[in-house]
This record gives C-alpha cells, structure tokens and sequence, in this order.
C-alpha cells in the first residue's frame, strides 16, 4: 500500500468531503495530509490533526469519485489509526453529517463508535445548506476509538 505524507494537498479531492475551501484552508496547515497514489495518480487522502492531549482527528478522508467503493477508504482509515498509534497517540476521532449515512457505516465498520452529536453543527458553521440524498446536513456526528 503506497500512502505518504505530502505537502501537497489535493484540494479536488479534499473538497469531495468538505464542500468549503475555507474550512479545509483552517486546518490544514496544522495538520498532516496523506495520499495514496496509482500509477503515479493520487487516488486517496486523509487529512489527521492532534486535538487535544493523546487525541487525533480524521479531518478530512475522500477518495477519487470512479474509485469509490473499491476498500481505498477502509485501508486509508486503517493507515490514520495506525499513523496515530506509532505517533503515540490512544484515541482517534472523526465527525460526519447526519445526512452521509454510508460513511457512518465505514467508520463503525473500522471500528469508531459514536460518541455524540454536535446538534446544528453544519447549519451554523457552513454558508450554503448541504444536502446529500435528498437529506439536510445538519448535526455533525462524532466517533472516537481507543488505539
Ligand atoms: N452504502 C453502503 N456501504 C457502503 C457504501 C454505500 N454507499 N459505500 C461504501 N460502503 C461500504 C463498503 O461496502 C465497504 O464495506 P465492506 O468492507 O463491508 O464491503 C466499506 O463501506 C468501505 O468502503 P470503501 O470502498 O473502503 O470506501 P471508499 O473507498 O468509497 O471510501 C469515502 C469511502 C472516503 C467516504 C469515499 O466514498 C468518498 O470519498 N466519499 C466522498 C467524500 C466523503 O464523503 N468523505 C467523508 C466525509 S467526512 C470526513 O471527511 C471526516
Ligand atoms: N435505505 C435507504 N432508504 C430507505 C431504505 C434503505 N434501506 N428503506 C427505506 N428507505 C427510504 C425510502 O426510500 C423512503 O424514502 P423516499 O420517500 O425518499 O423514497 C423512506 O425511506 C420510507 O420508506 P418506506 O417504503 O415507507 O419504508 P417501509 O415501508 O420499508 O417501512 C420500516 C420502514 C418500518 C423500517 C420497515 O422497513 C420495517 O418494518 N423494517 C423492519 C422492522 C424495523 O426495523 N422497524 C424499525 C425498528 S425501530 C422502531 O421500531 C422504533
């Protein structure tokens, strides 16, 4: 599995899990961005950030849109946990809308349980309303797991 860290962000792909290029532009340059790459083309990426003592957060994880549902998702997870368990970090964290059902069903399936809901989260903080199958964005979700 060929996942590295770069400096070079792929915003096309970072904007497939954050529609607000200002949003992505407020973490990233404190986080670390992984990608993973095919044939010298970069198919994947997960963007991490410690944010409190011994906690890391997924910020960010897409995956090139004609490669979706292939397990590049699943292994880049896998490569975040164990990024952040070799940094030293025990518990890793990621937040999604309440609207992205399938990837409420990736993140329990490698292993997150949801540990609460940050209620208005994406109405209060995003310009435009999102919706994703007919569904309204609103609650930020948030899984945890100790690695
Ligand atoms: N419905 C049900 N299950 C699904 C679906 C779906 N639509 N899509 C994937 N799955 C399942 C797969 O079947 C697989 O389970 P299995 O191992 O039991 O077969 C599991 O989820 C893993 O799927 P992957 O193929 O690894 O997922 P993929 O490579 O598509 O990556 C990702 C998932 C990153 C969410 C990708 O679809 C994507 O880039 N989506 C758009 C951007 C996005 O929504 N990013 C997350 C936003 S939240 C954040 O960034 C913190
Ligand atoms: N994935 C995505 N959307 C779905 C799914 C699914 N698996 N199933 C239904 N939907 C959507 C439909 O598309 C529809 O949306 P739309 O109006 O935008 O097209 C909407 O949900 C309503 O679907 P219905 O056809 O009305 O749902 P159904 O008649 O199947 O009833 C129910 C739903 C009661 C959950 C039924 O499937 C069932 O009896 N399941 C087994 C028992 C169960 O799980 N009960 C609920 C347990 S919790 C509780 O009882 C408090």
């Amino acid at each position: 599995m060929t996942i590295t860290e770069t400096t070079t962000y792929p915003i096309d792909l970072l904007l497939l899990a954050d529609p607000e290029e200002q949003a992505i532009q407020a973490y990233i340059t404190r986080s670390s961005c992984y990608v993973k790459e095919m044939d010298g083309k970069v198919v994947g990426t997960y963007v991490i950030l410690p944010t409190r003592p011994h906690t890391m957060e997924i910020m960010n994880i897409a995956v090139e849109e004609s490669l979706q549902g292939k397990g590049i998702g699943k292994q880049l997870i896998q490569h975040a946990i164990q990024t952040s368990r070799e940094l030293g970090y025990t518990s890793i964290e990621i937040g999604t809308g309440n609207s992205s059902i399938p990837q409420l069903y990736l993140y329990q399936k490698c292993g997150f349980r949801i540990v609460g809901i940050d209620k208005d989260y994406f109405t209060q903080h995003y310009d435009e309303p999102i919706f994703e199958n007919g569904l309204q964005c609103r609650d930020m979700v948030r899984l945890r797991q100790y690695i």
